[in-house]
């Protein structure tokens, strides 16, 4: 059977990640969070102190983006990949709030959404891959033979992304969480490059009320009937 391309888009913490390493490990298929990507060069921004709490250096970060260089490296262990940034292992790093906070401003910016959407489509040009993100549907790959477009109430999100940062350690309250989910939705909603929107042909999924065991059974119907058809 050939491969496909499986490209899950949506809101902030709707479980895109979960489900897309749920199928890539089924499958065999390679998994990519592009959202890693953005947190990474977000990261790197706030390192090099192009972002402070008022200001935004668009242009410095923009002059410094062939200085970032962002991979995956698969970890046996864990049984998924890890976001390295120029060598070092940045994967806590790019979850933190903070990041969390300036990460839909860099998203925005053309010059970092071209540099990625190139290696992106590098990453998925063999087929086999799931992708998850705000524009893998609808930019990344538009030719994807299934795209899952996921939703849940913000409130909803606000919790399961507030229980990770605590499990995580991390100091933070579920209003702040809240308010960066609502921010971020905006933002990337609404901004002029690749704005989060489904694209005409995705697969709605609320999973507002469902588990990760009844999501995971009604994707992959989802998924074995496109490798059927295609
Ligand atoms: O996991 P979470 O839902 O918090 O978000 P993420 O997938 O880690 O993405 C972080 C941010 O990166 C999003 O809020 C978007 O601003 C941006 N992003 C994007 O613009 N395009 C993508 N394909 C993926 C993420």
């Amino acid at each position: 059977m050939d491969k496909i391309t499986i490209a899950i888009d949506g809101f902030s913490s709707t479980g895109k990640s979960t489900i897309a390493k749920q199928l890539a490990k089924h499958l065999g298929y390679v998994y990519v969070d592009s959202g890693a990507m953005y947190r990474a060069v977000t990261y790197f921004a706030m390192e090099q102190g192009f972002i402070d709490k008022n200001h935004f250096d668009v242009s410095g970060l923009i002059s410094k983006l062939n200085e970032v260089k962002i991979s995956l490296k698969y970890n046996d262990e864990l049984g998924y990949s890890e976001m390295f940034l120029n060598g070092d292992n940045v994967e806590k790093k790019i979850r933190t709030l903070e990041v969390s906070e300036n990460v839909s401003l860099v998203a925005a910016v053309p010059e970092v959404r071209a540099q990625l959407v190139k290696h992106q489509k590098n990453m998925g040009a063999e087929k086999g891959v799931v992708m998850d993100g705000r524009d893998i549907g609808t930019v990344v790959f538009p030719n994807a033979e299934l795209k899952l477009f996921m939703i849940a109430s913000p409130e909803t999100r606000a919790i399961r992304r507030y229980n990770e940062l605590k499990q995580r350690g991390d100091d933070v309250t579920y209003e702040a969480v809240l308010k960066n989910i609502q921010d971020r939705d905006f933002i990337d909603s609404n901004r002029k490059d690749s704005p989060l929107v489904k694209a005409s042909d995705a697969i709605e999924i609320d999973n507002s009320h469902m588990s990760k065991e009844q999501q995971f059974e009604i994707i992959l119907n989802l998924v074995n009937k496109t490798l059927k058809s295609s």
